[in-house]
């Protein structure tokens, strides 16, 4: 983002005050800030208290061995059995837990707490029986249906760590994944609904299995969901299992087992600075009740009368805390849709809506940026009254599109929650309170009560309002990542070691504090990139592009793009055998990293160059190439080793441009 827009956006003055009513009846109120700062283990401690705990804890916070904390520390619970059961007990068996809505249109299903209850112990039961036991992982890779959320809460039952890993990454992305946690099975479907059409997912475990198989590593048992029917190229009597004939013939009684507070409750890959993915470790007690506690503030949760619908997939943590975790634990009424936005037409979300009466809605800044373009006659030919509360998660949202949002589809009458959090920080840190903070398009505001957040320089030091830093959350969170999954080091140095004097979480994004004190993320400021709120890393897509035979050297970046927030970019040296590449070179990287890696990392431009900018010391200049990706003039030249690179570059990207 240029100083400019900066400067235009924190010039921003428009304020939203939240509905009356919403203020009078709101979950959280304005006392909670101060009951926060003045104890906040006290705070914690409360929040905690929304959960049914077997055994209670005896401590709230054991960070003695900091930065890896234990919370709830002596306490044993079960995560399923807090999403589930405990609805069932308390006499809200026959609420809807899930209105599944499959892509092809009227494939809908209604699922109560009481129906769950017996398909997760059903699945829990299968689990054990095909040899899964406490503690070992369980990958997870489907389409968004509803044996994806019943997969997740039943290794939670069974005290089995899952990793979801996204549909719509590939087989090697899955494979990396599968040997690294080191999965003992996998639970996937024959395929999904994408775009109109069935989508295939077994092929790509199949060849994922055989892939980490000859990296050391053997996945015993696969668990295949028949979605659509179609056929199977492949299938192994002693490892492939139908879910029909598995969890269909289980028991649906499943005394559960209550864990540690700090058992691992899951692994979610996400990308980082180099090439390989980090396994962000969250362990039940703490990822729970930051994830119930969250949603039950920020959106205002009202389980008996509510209806929400969060539009992540289940492959992302949007998707863990607020389908799965947050919402359940919470008893909440949800929509899980299987599909894209456009299928069968560009008015499906808001049919979704309308039918349903959804009130609390959940989505990414690059959704709501495709629907403005779409134009507001499609949202306005329904009937979208039901809506109360807007969210917004993934990347900053432009007040542009924040106030379109809740002009066109909150008629003007709903608060707007700018969400801003990661993967690590497992839950929601900052972000507006519906009934208190008064919304300002662009800005995600303060920490939520509980969350300490501070923007800060390269020595720590808090900057003052009106200037920008890096942003730092100073004190730990029950929701905070525990480690990354083996390796500890990797953990401290990641997040911990930049500002290890204060003790401050490093976040990895920029951020300003406009003249209020509010807060302004402006993205990262590391070697990751955010497309379409997706998290790339650049290292990660340049290991795909040097695999290609024909590529020596590349370097990628994220270039600002209207529609997707960041673009990938990818500069490359061909080899010299590669002479010129051909002319489908360009085409065939393009393919080449959507292949390695998944359809989201396909880069958006390939530019073959002669040669890249680099220091003396070797180091790409990547804040060169990025220049002229987004058509700039070219900064500060004076570190290159050969300073002349750089035109070579900016005049081969305007000859093929
Ligand atoms: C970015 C997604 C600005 C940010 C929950 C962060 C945001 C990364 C916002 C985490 C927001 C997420 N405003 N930026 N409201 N929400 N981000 O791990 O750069 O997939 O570090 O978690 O997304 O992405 P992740």
């Amino acid at each position: 983002m240029s100083e400019q827009t900066l400067s235009n956006l924190l010039k921003e003055d428009r304020r939203f005050e939240p509905p009356a009513d919403l203020a009078e009846h709101a979950n959280l109120t304005a006392e909670a800030y101060e009951r926060a700062d003045a104890d906040y283990e006290a705070f914690w401690a409360e929040q905690a208290g929304r959960l049914s705990w077997e055994t209670p804890f005896e401590r709230v916070l054991d960070w003695d061995d900091a930065p890896f904390a234990k919370w709830f520390v002596g306490g044993r619970i079960n995560a399923a059995y807090n999403c589930v059961d405990r609805h069932v007990e308390a006499g809200h068996g026959d609420r809807v837990a899930l209105h599944f809505v499959g892509e092809p249109v009227d494939d809908t299903r209604d699922l109560t707490y009481a129906q769950l209850k017996d398909e997760v112990s059903q699945a829990a039961n299968a689990l054990t029986a095909l040899g899964v036991e406490t503690g070992d992982r369980v990958a997870i890779y489907m389409p968004m249906i509803p044996e994806a959320v019943i997969a997740m809460l039943a290794c939670a039952r069974i005290g089995a760590p899952h990793t979801v890993v996204f549909g719509g990454f590939s087989s090697d992305a899955l494979a990396t994944r599968l040997a690294d946690c080191k999965a003992k099975a996998i639970v996937t479907a024959d395929g999904g609904y994408r775009r109109g059409a069935p989508s295939a997912l077994k092929p790509a475990v199949d060849e994922a299995r055989a892939k980490a198989a000859s990296n050391g590593h053997d996945v015993s048992k696969v668990l295949v969901v028949q979605r659509t029917g179609q056929d199977l190229e492949t299938w192994d009597d002693d490892v492939d299992v139908w879910w029909h004939d598995a969890v269909g013939s289980a028991s649906t009684e499943h005394a559960c087992e209550f864990f540690d507070a700090e058992h691992p409750l899951f692994v979610m890959y996400t990308s980082g600075t180099t090439g390989k993915p980090k396994g962000i470790l969250h362990t039940t007690g703490g990822y729970l009740t930051g994830s119930a506690y969250t949603h039950w503030a920020v959106f205002d949760l009202k389980p008996e009368t509510d209806v929400y619908w969060c539009t992540a997939d289940i492959g992302w943590i949007t998707g863990h805390s607020y389908i799965t975790y947050g919402p359940m634990a919470n008893g909440a009424t949800q929509v899980l849709y299987e599909g894209t936005p456009d299928s069968p037409e560009r008015g499906r979300w808001w049919d979704i809506i309308e039918k349903y009466g959804v009130t609390l809605f959940y989505t990414a800044p690059t959704a709501i940026r495709s629907f403005m373009k779409q134009g507001r006659e499609i949202p306005d030919g329904r009937d979208l009254s039901s809506l109360r509360l807007l969210g917004s998660v993934g990347e900053p949202i432009n007040p542009e599109a924040y106030v379109w949002y809740r002009h066109v589809i909150g008629a003007d009458k709903t608060p707007v929650v700018d969400t801003w959090w990661q993967t690590e920080t497992g839950s929601i840190m900052i972000s507006p309170l519906p009934g208190v903070t008064h919304g300002k398009p662009g800005s995600a505001m303060i920490p939520i009560p509980g969350i300490s957040a501070e923007v800060v320089d390269d020595e720590g030091n808090p900057v003052p309002d009106g200037s920008g830093g890096l942003l730092v959350l100073t004190k730990p969170w029950p929701s905070m990542l525990r480690t990354i999954y083996g390796d500890d080091e990797r953990y401290v140095d990641t997040y911990w070691s930049r500002f290890r004097k204060q003790g401050y979480y490093f976040a990895g994004d920029g951020a300003k504090k406009d003249t209020d004190g509010d807060l302004w993320v402006l993205g990262r400021v590391d070697d990751v990139m955010n497309v379409s709120g997706h998290r790339l890393s650049t290292t990660e897509i340049e290991s795909a592009l040097v695999s290609h035979p024909k590529v020596a050297e590349a370097a990628v970046v994220g270039a600002q793009d209207e529609d997707t927030g960041q673009a990938v970019c990818a500069f490359v040296i061909l080899t010299d055998e590669a002479g010129d590449g051909g002319k489908d070179i360009v085409e065939d990287l393009r393919n080449h990293v959507r292949k390695e890696i998944g359809p989201i990392a396909k880069p958006r431009q390939v530019m073959v160059v002669a040669e890249l900018p680099k220091t003396r010391s070797g180091k790409i200049m990547r804040r060169l190439l990025k220049d002229v990706a987004e058509n700039r003039e070219v900064g500060d030249v004076t570190t290159l080793a050969d300073s002349s690179v750089m035109d070579l570059i900016s005049k081969g990207s305007k000859a093929s441009s």
